[in-house]
């Protein structure tokens, strides 16, 4: 959307969180609230968007390195009204501003762009969401005189008996024309209750000027839901949860069990894939289509093609190509690129790795800094002994190798193309092309041991 800019407030300590992180970098579905929220008003796109920040505002900075943000602190933390004058210099008279909080991380741009919408079409002078709920205890009450109209915002602590029992809520969500924002906020002061400086006291202002300005109910409820405890924490991450899973089951994803699948915010599923139960799927995870997921997987920023089946396993920071088979029981660590029709079988470790099409890697192996070609064998328990206690060293074995059961590899090594490692050896010189190397001691049987 044009002419719009975002201002998103995240400068409260969180005191219910207890807790040594900043309130709003606590994470919904992997992803810290305040990115949720920089994230939406990015899918409206905004022209800029500010975060004000305060308590452990450098922890705060350092986590959105790389997001396209500016910053504006709010020392001390006066009041919403007071946080959003810190941002002055980043509102434009011409331009309409969207306030949001960093800690309300279900807000969805969609609901967003109907509001301004709602905002423009009307010409306000400013707009707000406001909502119908049960329990309006703690929040801005919005109330209306006989005839339905907006007249103000009062805060809870500040309302009368009567305005208590109003049920419409403010939700926190303005959108504000640029000039008539920073006039108002320079005209609120702190008598009230809490001592603050209120921002939706600018609603008042601006109405009495004779401004247009109004409140409405857009969006779902859940949408505005503030996280201000663990609980709430878990409860916006069952609702985020619901969402994704939702999303992908629309696009084609099987998911079993909806209720035991933990998909990221940002990770990418292709069609026809399938996520059994008890999978954990993280980061920038992109898995291709007609791949089997699961159960019982935990993938942290994984490539996966098309046609992968994974289960039972731990995998981070590598790819998978097509075709090929990981479990039950592997464990991939960060840095491999493990190829086509490959499998990888139980207890099988693979670390900072190449793996070339169609080798076999069946069962409790350690691959760890080795270039591997294509169609080798790994037998039972082979290990690469990369670590000399102080140095790593890298493996190479090139295609169509066959190693026997029991091997130890010793790096930095290398195994000729078409080479035989014999069962039970330990390697440390390079083995040729097409040989077969025996490295371990030949078998005595010694007669009538057992009498002496
Ligand atoms: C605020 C609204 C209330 C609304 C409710 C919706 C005010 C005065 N009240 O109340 O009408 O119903 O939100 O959730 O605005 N913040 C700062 N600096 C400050 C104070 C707050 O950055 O000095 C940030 C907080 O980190 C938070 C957000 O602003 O993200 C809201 O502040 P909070 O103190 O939770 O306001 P509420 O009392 O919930
Ligand atoms: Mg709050």
């Amino acid at each position: 959307m044009e002419n719009l800019k975002a201002i998103i407030l995240a400068a409260g300590k969180g005191t219910r969180m207890k807790s040594k992180m900043p309130k709003v970098l606590h994470k919904v579905c992997g992803k810290s609230m305040v990115e949720c929220v920089i994230d939406e008003a990015a899918k409206l796109g905004c022209e800029g968007v500010c975060v004000v920040i305060g308590d452990k505002a450098e922890m705060v900075k350092e986590s959105l390195e790389g997001k396209n943000v500016a910053f504006a602190l709010q020392e001390q933390q006066l009041g919403t009204g007071h946080a959003v004058m810190q941002a002055a210099d980043f509102i434009e008279d011409d331009k309409d501003v969207i306030i949001l909080y960093g800690d309300t991380p279900l807000i969805k741009a969609e609901t967003l762009e109907k509001f301004i919408n709602f905002h423009r079409e009307n010409k306000n002078s400013v707009s707000v969401i406001s909502a119908i709920v049960e329990d309006s205890a703690g929040y801005g009450h919005i109330i209306r005189d006989s005839e339905g109209h907006f007249v103000k915002n009062v805060e809870y602590k500040d309302a009368t008996e009567e305005e208590k029992l109003v049920k419409e809520i403010n939700t926190g969500i303005y959108c504000f024309k640029g000039k008539d924002l920073k006039e108002s906020l320079s005209k609120i002061n702190n008598n009230n209750a809490q001592g603050e400086y209120y921002l939706p006291d600018t609603l008042e202002i601006l109405l009495k000027e004779g401004k247009g300005v109004d409140a409405v109910s857009v969006g779902d409820v859940t949408e505005f839901a503030g996280v201000n405890s663990r609980v709430q924490l878990a409860d916006a991450e069952k609702i985020l949860k619901d969402r994704i899973n939702r999303f992908h089951m629309e696009n084609g994803v099987t998911i079993i069990d909806p209720a035991n699948t933990y998909i990221g915010a940002d990770v990418k599923i292709g069609m026809d894939t399938v996520i059994y139960p008890g999978c954990v799927i993280e980061g920038n995870t992109v898995i291709g289509e007609e791949c089997k997921v699961g159960p019982s997987c935990r993938l942290t920023d994984m490539v996966l093609s098309d046609n992968v089946t994974i289960q039972f396993t731990t995998a981070m920071e590598s790819s998978i190509g097509s075709g090929t088979k990981v479990g039950p029981y592997a464990y991939i660590r960060p840095n491999c690129k493990i190829g086509e029709n490959i499998k990888l079988g139980d207890f099988v470790e693979v670390k900072n790795s190449v793996i070339g099409n169609g080798t076999k890697v069946s069962h409790l192996t350690y691959i760890g800094d080795a270039d591997v070609g294509e169609r080798i064998n790994f037998g039972c328990g082979t290990v690469i002994v990369n670590y000399d206690g102080k140095k790593k060293y890298r493996t190479t074995i090139e295609n169509d190798v066959f190693i026997g059961c029991n091997a130890n590899l010793v790096a930095p090594v290398t195994l000729k193309e078409g080479s035989y490692v014999a069962a039970g050896s330990t390697v440390t010189k390079d083995v040729p092309e097409k040989n077969l190397a025996v490295a371990r001691s030949r078998q005595v049987n010694i007669e009538g041991w057992t009498k002496k």
